[in-house]
């Protein structure tokens, strides 16, 4: 199967107009060094071991929270907060020297997204969705993973086995796809 995800597109689905237009203003400000970095050079697939790996990785992860989504009965909120987290979840990694699997950069992602998110509405308003979205990405390493926080609810656990998947597979996302 091949398909081509628009991250763009994407994120104009987002139907939260908060988590939107958060997500909207980080791609575009981490674009050029998302577009620079692989993925991590240990396990992800050869296409994401050279600059843009990383960005390829983030679209596979868009691409899969599609089949999470189609196959569980999830609400508006955690499919926008599944969105939100597959675009945010490796952006810490912009200030690390190289994505190895030692660098925590879970939590580095999950700040970057509440300094976006406070741009945009205070945090107390949107709290439910925002905390989602954190432990989300905080969590995405997966119980198997010694430097981040444990998945425990059940879109941290499917989001935590989806990373594993394509970071793991090269699942046919078409890597030529705009951004
Ligand atoms: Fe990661
Ligand atoms: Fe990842």
């Amino acid at each position: 199967m091949k398909s081509t995800i628009n991250l763009n597109k994407e994120v104009r689905s987002i139907r939260n107009p908060y988590l939107r237009r958060a997500t909207e203003m980080a791609l575009k400000d981490f674009m050029p060094r998302l577009r620079k970095l692989p993925s991590s050079l240990r396990h992800h697939p050869k296409d994401e071991r050279g600059p843009g790996g990383l960005i390829l990785h983030i679209r596979r992860m868009v691409w899969g929270c599609h089949g999470i989504m189609k196959q569980f009965d999830l609400s508006e909120t955690e499919c926008d907060c599944l969105i939100t987290a597959a675009v945010f979840h490796d952006i810490g990694v912009v200030n690390a020297e190289k994505h190895d699997e030692k660098v925590i950069h879970a939590d580095v992602s999950a700040g970057i997204f509440a300094c976006y998110i406070s741009k945009i509405i205070d945090p107390y308003l949107l709290a439910r969705e925002i905390r989602c979205v954190q432990n989300i990405i905080r969590t995405h390493g997966g119980r198997w993973y010694p430097f981040h926080e444990r998945p425990a609810k059940k879109l941290q656990l499917l989001f935590s086995l989806l990373d594993y998947i394509v970071s793991r597979t090269n699942v046919l996302v078409d890597p030529d796809g705009e951004t």
